[in-house]
């Protein structure tokens, strides 16, 4: 941080060269203590038990449920796939639950191979959405129904609901953030700050972006928040398959080609697996608790929660996937049995055929502050958990 001057110009040129961009494909951290997420309900996130006790599993009679998951690398996918597999299955339905680990083709094997199974319902959170608009054709011409998990599913008519979280929302939880916690309405400081997007063929990411910069764009405008490496687009910002890797090759480049005489105040990432790549790279370039950045993060994974008490990431987005397993689960009966699943969204999610009616989670920022009321008295980590 430094008082407001004139920066110097900047080689974007430089940048452009010595960055990686979407163009990469490397898988994200190995998931630490996956699926440690304990199944006991919170009041606004949950209960699993609810749904149970509206069906009761002869309801299900046999029915076959197909879980496309994305990948296994990152500990949310894990969670959220152990949660609809063990809600659907309390309520009597078989699941076929299968992770793709990022690779696209694997994942469109993995559905064709539910529909030529039999099953009765598919739910998909996807990879890259474009490549499955054949295969979800082909579900529909089956006779069976698509339910789109987190991320959208994209230019098809087949997809009857969609669960999500409100993903502009975290973007502008991100942003509201750093906004507040940097006083960037008040201070007559600046800070520099540089950014670390998502995936371009993931809708979530473009979302995020939108709300993060809606707050933080302002301070771009006027000085407040300076990226030294230009770099503040969706396009020069994102990282293809949301790659921990990437992230981290990212933010070495950023320190050493911009930051040799000043500190990188902000990394604003869009995902807890951008965190730890950042976290890598600042220990590396000799980063300590003195001048340390704030680190923002999405998901409130385990290994992100264990940071951000020992101050090593600021915050993170808390998505209770237990919460959106249980909304997903109530779209999958109304498919199947007719019943009527809470909405609370008709407009905002246009995947460029229709609109897909939705029911978007509340997302959570937490911090050192408020984690403990969050997460542990939620019940999503323990504090033992936390402590190993
Ligand atoms: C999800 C995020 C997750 C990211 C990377 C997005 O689609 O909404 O919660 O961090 O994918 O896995």
């Amino acid at each position: 941080m430094k008082k407001k001057i004139l920066g110097a110009l900047l080689s974007v040129a430089m940048v452009a060269t010595m960055l990686v961009g979407c163009g990469t494909n490397q898988a994200s951290v190995p998931a630490d203590d996956a699926a440690a997420t304990e199944d006991t309900a919170t009041d606004d996130a949950a209960p699993a038990d609810d749904a149970a006790e509206e069906a009761p599993a002869a309801e299900a009679n046999g029915k076959k449920v197909g879980v496309a998951m994305p990948t296994q690398s990152s500990e949310r996918w894990i969670n959220d796939g152990a949660n609809m597999k063990e809600q659907l299955e309390k309520l009597g339905y078989e699941v076929d639950l299968q992770y793709a680990e990022d690779d696209v083709q694997m994942q469109v094997s993995q559905i064709e191979n539910m529909i030529a199974s039999g099953v009765n319902c598919l739910v998909i959170a996807s990879i890259d959405s474009s490549a499955l608009v054949n295969v979800e054709a082909q579900a529909k011409d089956a006779g069976i129904p698509i339910i789109a998990y987190d991320r959208l599913l994209m230019d098809t008519d087949a997809v009857s609901y969609y669960a999500t979280f409100d993903n502009k929302g975290v973007g502008t939880a991100i942003g509201k953030y750093i906004e507040e916690k940097k006083d960037l309405a008040n201070t007559s400081e600046t800070y520099t700050i540089e950014f670390f997007m998502g995936s371009p063929d993931d809708n979530n990411a473009h979302m995020l972006y939108a709300g993060l910069m809606e707050v933080l764009q302002p301070y771009l405008d006027n000085g407040t928040l300076v990226c030294k490496s230009g770099r503040t687009s969706f396009d020069d910002t994102c990282i293809l398959r949301w790659s921990q890797e990437t992230a981290q090759q990212n933010c070495e480049n950023y320190l050493t080609g911009f930051y040799a005489d000043e500190d990188l105040d902000i990394c604003a990432t869009a995902f807890d697996g951008f965190a730890y790549g950042c976290k890598a790279a600042l220990e590396g370039a000799g980063y300590t608790a003195d001048n340390w950045p704030l680190i923002t993060g999405q998901d409130a994974e385990l290994m992100a929660t264990k940071n951000i008490i020992s101050g090593k990431q600021t915050m993170s987005i808390y998505k209770d996937t237990r919460l959106l397993a249980e909304k997903c689960v109530t779209m999958v009966q109304a498919v199947l049995e007719g019943k009527e699943p809470e909405i609370n969204d008709t407009e905002q999610y246009d995947n460029g055929k229709i609109v897909v009616p939705s029911y978007l989670c509340t997302p959570v920022a937490v911090d050192q502050d408020n984690y403990k009321e969050i997460i542990v008295d939620g019940g999503y980590y323990t504090e033992e958990q936390l402590a190993e």
